[in-house]
């Protein structure tokens, strides 16, 4: 890899208008607002309308990131959406996101790591600038889970909600003064042993249906405590970087109580924390860029603070990202 340094040049990011308070879900779910508050954190969430596709999620926070970055959809060479809620099974969500914006052709997929899946997608638009492939990349987390929830099953119907969030990643050449900017250490993990935990029941090569979520929230809850913290302590390790210098841990929103158990095995304090999960609920992959962007509009994440993301979700795939805002 070269001296180019990968920086967050935007964030942007979308939720669609329509909320669903728990007491609303309630009236339809055998649950409560008590059971949903206390167990995971979330008070409410946002569903796309029937005529949003994840695409137009995608699209909206693909567009204040540009805005934010001061930079034009013809600037961009690669665009990369993370996504288990495609607008079709092909061509990829990031196609449909490229015309939607009116970028020129340019080098477009979907990668495919459910809740990690924006962690992978940084890491890998990281390599193409490193690399002097690209100098702009769009990397987006985008979900429609709405569309293939069990609205039956109150065991997972009541975490997720819709959403999307976007960085814009340029290629920097080094300051010569202060510490590296931009991307400093990555990590990124995958057990397929583990995939029973939590999957959808369908695909075009078995049942030739979409499926719907699937999950053991115990086993999940525990390999998410466990590989989320590790994955911190491994980007820490590879950057050289004391866990205490973390100005904001920036997690996947999936349950407070998952953040906070990682944040006590990781002696960080919880006013390092970004928390979205009680008006977004779980986004899955556009989590983490959804709560970038709240932290940094409401004032909280400033230029030259250290980050730490990390994620973990379907697959079981976990990662991590350390990044010099
Ligand atoms: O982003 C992907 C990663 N996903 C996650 O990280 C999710 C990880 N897992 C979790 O967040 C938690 O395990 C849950 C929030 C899903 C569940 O919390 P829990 O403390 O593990 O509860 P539980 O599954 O042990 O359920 C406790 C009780 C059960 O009743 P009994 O058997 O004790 O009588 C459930 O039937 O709560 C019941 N229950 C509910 N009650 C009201 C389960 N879901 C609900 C509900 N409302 N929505």
């Amino acid at each position: 890899m070269s001296e180019i340094e990968t920086i967050i040049s935007g964030v942007g990011s979308y939720l669609p208008e329509r909320i669903l308070t728990n007491a609303e879900l309630a009236k339809t779910v055998d649950t409560s607002d008590e059971w949903i508050r206390s167990r995971s954190g979330i008070a409410q969430r946002h569903l796309a309308a029937d005529g949003q596709a994840t695409s137009d999620l995608a699209r909206e926070a693909a567009w204040a990131a540009l805005g934010q970055a001061g930079l034009k959809p013809k600037d961009i060479g690669l665009i990369i959406v993370a996504t288990v809620t495609p607008d079709k099974t092909f061509p990829s969500t990031a196609v449909y996101v490229q015309e939607k914006l009116g970028t020129p052709p340019c080098i477009a997929f979907d990668v495919s790591a459910a809740c990690a899946g924006f962690i992978y997608a940084l890491n890998i638009a990281h390599g193409f600038i490193a690399s002097g492939q690209v100098k702009h990349a769009l990397v987006i987390g985008a979900e429609k889970l709405s569309c293939f929830l069990d609205w039956n099953d109150r065991g997972t119907c009541v975490l997720f909600g819709d959403g999307a969030g976007a960085v814009v990643l340029s290629a920097e050449t080094p300051s010569v003064a202060g510490p590296k900017r931009g991307m400093l250490a990555t990590y990124l993990s995958a057990d397929g042993r583990l995939a029973p935990h939590l999957y959808a029941d369908g695909g075009p090569s078995t049942t030739g249906t979409v499926g719907l979520v699937k999950m053991n929230g115990k086993e999940v809850f525990r390999n998410a405590v466990e590989e989320i913290s590790g994955a911190v302590f491994e980007v820490t390790e590879r950057a050289e970087v004391s866990r205490h210098e973390i100005d904001w841990f920036v997690p996947h929103q999936a349950n407070i109580r998952i953040i906070q158990s990682c944040a006590k095995k990781l002696e960080l304090c919880e006013s390092k924390i970004i928390v979205t999960i009680d008006k977004h609920a779980n986004t899955s992959s556009a989590s983490i860029p959804l709560a970038l962007d709240a932290g940094i509009r409401d004032g909280r994440i400033k230029r030259g603070e250290l980050l730490v993301f990390a994620a973990l979700g379907g697959g079981l795939a976990w990662g991590s990202a350390l990044i010099r805002y």
